[in-house]
């Protein structure tokens, strides 16, 4: 049975930055009460002409040049995504498309912050059962659209970006994906969402009027789920691949929080250096999140063959994973 390793990695931030003194001007914050609090200093927002399909074709295209792998040779696309461009199609056709990559069947996973773990999980299946040599994950999302400008409880947190993952098939064994777990608990669908806009609440002007198509979060309840949720599933996930958290080399987790990320690895027991932190220039980028890191990461040279990258993020829903992958 083939496993699936990471061919290649890619990103896109849009260039407009918002920093956390120009939030100064729009709500009633400061700098230090978001650094501290988040570990957020400025994140990015998409141009008026850019969707969410531009932000994630351009991120794949990194990930395809990397690798040196032409479009038309991906089998499979999945775009990790809560605000593709319209309700229908899925941005994954855009991005197929504006790609090329006439040879991939493409779809939307929509798991919000954890969206890029259920894509490279689903991507990793498909790979493993012999249907596909070639998958794009990518995580993109525009939120600074879905984002209330005057709630300074939301706004200071979320930014616009897109990362990808290309996955192909290998023989060789003990490299690649090793273990993904992947959880939902629907009970929490009221703590974190945008939940104007579908089928339960269609637009109209009233919806728009009381922005009900924007982001609702009770933080602090989001905060604790996610500081007791994330270890819990990392160890899961190692015990799964036979690991224990002292063989793990890096640890790419989802950007929301730096002291809920922190909090989680002290709970592994896992130094912080082990784990790539980029929420002080992105905020939260939603399915981004993960594979900007992991791209980050990877250009640097700070992931050598043999080593054991751990995975781990959150989302509304409230859905969860964790992912163990050897270099
Ligand atoms: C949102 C979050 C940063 C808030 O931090 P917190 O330490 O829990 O802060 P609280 O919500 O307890 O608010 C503390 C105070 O700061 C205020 N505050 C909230 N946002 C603020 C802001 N941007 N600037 C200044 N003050 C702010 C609150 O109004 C509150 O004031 P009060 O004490 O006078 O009532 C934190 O709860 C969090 O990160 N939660 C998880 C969010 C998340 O990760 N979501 C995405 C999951 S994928």
């Amino acid at each position: 049975m083939p496993n699936s390793i990471v061919l290649g990695t890619g990103s896109y931030a849009p260039r407009r930055i918002l920093s956390n003194a120009d939030l100064e001007k729009i709500v009633k914050t400061n700098n230090e009460w978001i650094v501290s609090r988040t570990g957020i200093k400025e994140r990015r927002i998409a141009a008026d002409d850019e969707a969410t399909s531009d932000l994630a074709a351009a991120a794949a295209r990194e990930a395809l040049q990397f690798a040196g792998v032409e479009p038309e040779d991906v089998d499979m696309i999945v775009v990790c995504t809560v605000t593709g461009d319209t309700p229908t199609p899925s941005c994954a056709a855009f991005v197929q498309a504006r790609l090329g990559a006439k040879n991939a069947f493409a779809f939307d996973v929509g798991a919000a912050c954890a969206g890029s773990l259920y894509g490279l999980s689903i991507a990793d299946q498909f790979i493993r059962s012999g249907q596909v040599k070639r998958a794009l994950v990518v995580g993109a999302e525009t939120l600074s659209r879905f984002v209330d400008w005057s709630n300074r409880e939301t706004c200071v947190l979320f930014g616009d970006a897109a990362g990808a993952i290309l996955l192909g098939a290998t023989e060789e064994e003990g490299r690649g994906v090793l273990a993904a777990k992947l959880r939902t608990d629907g009970s929490m669908t009221g703590i974190l969402g945008i939940y104007g806009g579908g089928s339960r609440r269609p637009p109209s002007s009233e919806m728009l009027e009381e922005k009900a198509d924007k982001i609702k979060m009770r933080g602090r309840e989001v905060y604790k789920v996610a500081i007791r949720l994330l270890p819990e599933i990392v160890a899961e996930t190692l015990q799964a691949a036979g690991l224990t958290a002292a063989d793990i080399t890096h640890v790419i987790a989802h950007q929301a929080n730096q002291r809920i990320i922190e909090s989680a690895l002290q709970n592994l027991g896992v130094p912080l250096e082990k784990c790539w932190i980029n929420i002080d220039r992105y905020g939260n980028t939603s399915s981004a999140s993960m594979p900007i890191t992991l791209d980050e990461a990877n250009r640097a040279g700070k992931l050598k063959p043999g080593d054991v990258i751990a995975m781990m993020a959150i989302g509304a829903g409230m859905t969860w994973g964790g992912a163990v992958l050897r270099w």
